[in-house]
C-alpha cells in the first residue's frame, strides 16, 4: 500500500537534490528494487522492532523497514540535511506511529546499543583516517561509510541486524584492514551480495562504484555466509544463484581480505606470495614530488626509469615514446627511490575498466640501478624494507603466473575495484620459487606467447590438465 507513496517521496526528494549538496553530502538515494531488496534480508519476526536508519535521505530504508514490522515498532532516523530529514518524516509517518526524525550529524547524536534493526544506505566519501572511539578501544577508518558502519555494529543490541548498501572496497586493500579486522570480531556476518553491475541499480544516481549489500548481526559467527557473488535486484536473492560458505574459507591472510567465492581447488595446494619469499611493494617514485629530477636525456651518472608506459605485454621496454621522462639524474641518488639491478616482474597498480585483465605483469631485467613509478608495484625477494632482486627465472616464472587466467579470476574474486593492491597480491597463491624457475623453463616470456599457451603450459606443469 504505502510502498509506492514511500517510493514516490524519494523519486520527489532525488529530483530536487541540490548539486551542491548531493556532492557535498553523497546524497545518492536508494531505489525502491534495491531498498526492498535489502530490508528483506532482515530476520521476520513477529515481535516489535527498534528500527535505526543512519543518513536517512527520503527515510525509504527505514519506511520499508517498518512496514514490514510488527505493530508497536519504532524508527529513530537521522539525517543531517533539513530537506531530507523532512522527507524522512513524511514517509515514516505513514508506517509508523513512533517516529524520531534528528535532523543532525550522526557524529553529533549518542547512540545506545538498543535497536533490533539498523539499516543505512551511508555517504561513500574518502576521508583521512580517523579514529573513531568503540568499547574496545578505537578503529581507524579512512572512508565515511566504514565510520558509518562502525556506529551502526555499535548500535545493534544482542541479537539485533544490521544491514548496509555499501561499496565493496572495505572487503581488501590496506585501507580497510582496521575496520575489516574490527568489524568481523565485533559480529556475525551472515549475508555478502555483490551486485554485478553497478549501473543498473543506482541508475538515476550516476553512482559508479561496485555496490552491495552486507547484513551483520550481534551475535557469534553464523555457521555459514550466505554469498550472492552476482547479485541483481530484479528479481528476489533468494531466487538468485548463492553459496552458503564457512567464512573461513572466505578469509584470507592476517588482513583478512573477504572473498566473494572460495578459491578455486586448483589454487588450494599454493602458499601466498609473502610465504613463498616473494615481496611486492610499491615504485617509490612519486613525480610530482621529484619532478626535479625527471629527465627527457640520459645522464652518464643517473639511472633509468619505469612508469607503466614501458610495460609492454610481458615485456619492459627502456627508453619508450611517451610524453614521461624516461630518465633520472644522480640527484635521484640521495632520494631513497633507487632500486638494485637485477630481475624483478612489474606489476600495474591500475588498470582501466576496459582492459581486459586486471593485472599486468611484465618481466624486467635491468643491468644497472633504476627508478619505478609509484604507478607500478614491483615483486623482490627482500622486505618492505630492503629491496632484493629475484633470481632471473624466478621473475620470468613469476611473469607467466600472474599472466595466467586463473591468477586474472582469482584477483577479481578479490577485489572489485580496478586497483591492484600490493596488500592483496601477497595474499595471491603462487607456486615456489623453484616451480616458477620449471615454468620459466617451458616457455618463454615473449609477446608472441598466446594466454592459451600460457594457461595450458601452466595447467600440465601443475597436472590440471592431462599432458596430450
Ligand atoms: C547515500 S545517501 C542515502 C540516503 C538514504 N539512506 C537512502 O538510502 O536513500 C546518504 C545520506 O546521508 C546523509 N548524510 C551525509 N553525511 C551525514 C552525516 N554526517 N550525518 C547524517 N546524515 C548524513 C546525506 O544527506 C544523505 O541523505
Amino acid at each position: 500500500m504505502t510502498s509506492k507513496t514511500i517510493a514516490q517521496i524519494r523519486n520527489e526528494a532525488a529530483a530536487s537534490l541540490s548539486p551542491k549538496r548531493q556532492q557535498q553530502w553523497e546524497q545518492f538515494l536508494t531505489p525502491m528494487p534495491v531498498a526492498e531488496q535489502a530490508v528483506g534480508l532482515f530476520t521476520p519476526t513477529d515481535d516489535p522492532v527498534r528500527i535505526l536508519d543512519l543518513g536517512s535521505g527520503s527515510g525509504i530504508l527505514s519506511a520499508v523497514t517498518a512496514s514490514r514490522s510488527a505493530s508497536g515498532s519504532s524508527v529513530v532516523a537521522i539525517e543531517q540535511d533539513t530537506e531530507l530529514a523532512r522527507a524522512s518524516e513524511s514517509s515514516l509517518r505513514q508506517v509508523c506511529d513512533d517516529v524520531e526524525v534528528i535532523n543532525k550529524s550522526v557524529f553529533d547524536v549518542l547512540l545506545d546499543a538498543r535497536f533490533d534493526r539498523v539499516i543505512l544506505n551511508p555517504p561513500y566519501k574518502k576521508i583521512s583516517p580517523t579514529v573513531i572511539s568503540t568499547s574496545g578501544g578505537g578503529v581507524k577508518v579512512t572512508n565515511l561509510y566504514t565510520a558509518f558502519l562502525v556506529m551502526a555494529i555499535q548500535a545493534m543490541d544482542d541479537g539485533g541486524e544490521c544491514v548496509a548498501i555499501i561499496p565493496r572496497s572495505w572487503m581488501n586493500g590496506d585501507y580497510f584492514k582496521d575496520f575489516r579486522k574490527w568489524m568481523l570480531n565485533e559480529c556475525s556476518l551472515d549475508v555478502l551480495a555483490v551486485y554485478g553491475s553497478r549501473h543498473e541499480h543506482f541508475k538515476d544516481m550516476n553512482i559508479l562504484q561496485e555496490i552491495m549489500l552486507v547484513k551483520m548481526s550481534k551475535r557469534q559467527q553464523a555457521e555459514k555466509v550466505t554469498v550472492y557473488a552476482e547479485a541483481s535486484p530484479v528479481e528476489p536473492l533468494e531466487d538468485q544463484p548463492h553459496e552458503s560458505v564457512a567464512l573461513k574459507a572466505l578469509l584470507m591472510g592476517r588482513d583478512r581480505i573477504v572473498r566473494v567465492r572460495q578459491q578455486d581447488p586448483r589454487l588450494s595446494g599454493f602458499k601466498t606470495m609473502a610465504d613463498q619469499g616473494l615481496w611486492v611493494s610499491t615504485g617509490k617514485l612519486v613525480w610530482f614530488r621529484n619532478r626535479d629530477v625527471l629527465s627527457d636525456v640520459e645522464d652518464p651518472n643517473g639511472h633509468p626509469l619505469y612508469w607503466s608506459d614501458n610495460q609492454n605485454g610481458m615485456m619492459t621496454l627502456h627508453p619508450v615514446e611517451c610524453d614521461r621522462e624516461q630518465w633520472v639524474t644522480e640527484k635521484a641518488d640521495t632520494r631513497n627511490i633507487v632500486l638494485p639491478a637485477g630481475s624483478y616482474c612489474l606489476v600495474n597498480r591500475f588498470s582501466a575498466k576496459e582492459q581486459q585483465r586486471r593485472i599486468h605483469a611484465s618481466y624486467l631485467h635491468s643491468g644497472v640501478e633504476f627508478v619505478a613509478d609509484n604507478k607500478l608495484n614491483y615483486v623482490h625477494q627482500g622486505t618492505s624494507r630492503h629491496t632484493v632482486p629475484l633470481d632471473d627465472r624466478v621473475a620470468r616464472g613469476l611473469t607467466l603466473w600472474l599472466s595466467s587466467s586463473i591468477v586474472d579470476e582469482w584477483y577479481r574474486q578479490v577485489s572489485g575495484s580496478t586497483q591492484v593492491n600490493a596488500t592483496d597480491l601477497r595474499q595471491l597463491p603462487c607456486p615456489s620459487k623453484a616451480q616458477l624457475a620449471v615454468l620459466a623453463d617451458s616457455l618463454p616470456v615473449d609477446n608472441d606467447v598466446s594466454q592459451s599457451r600460457i594457461d595450458e603450459t601452466i595447467g600440465r606443469l601443475f597436472s590440471w590438465v592431462q599432458a596430450s
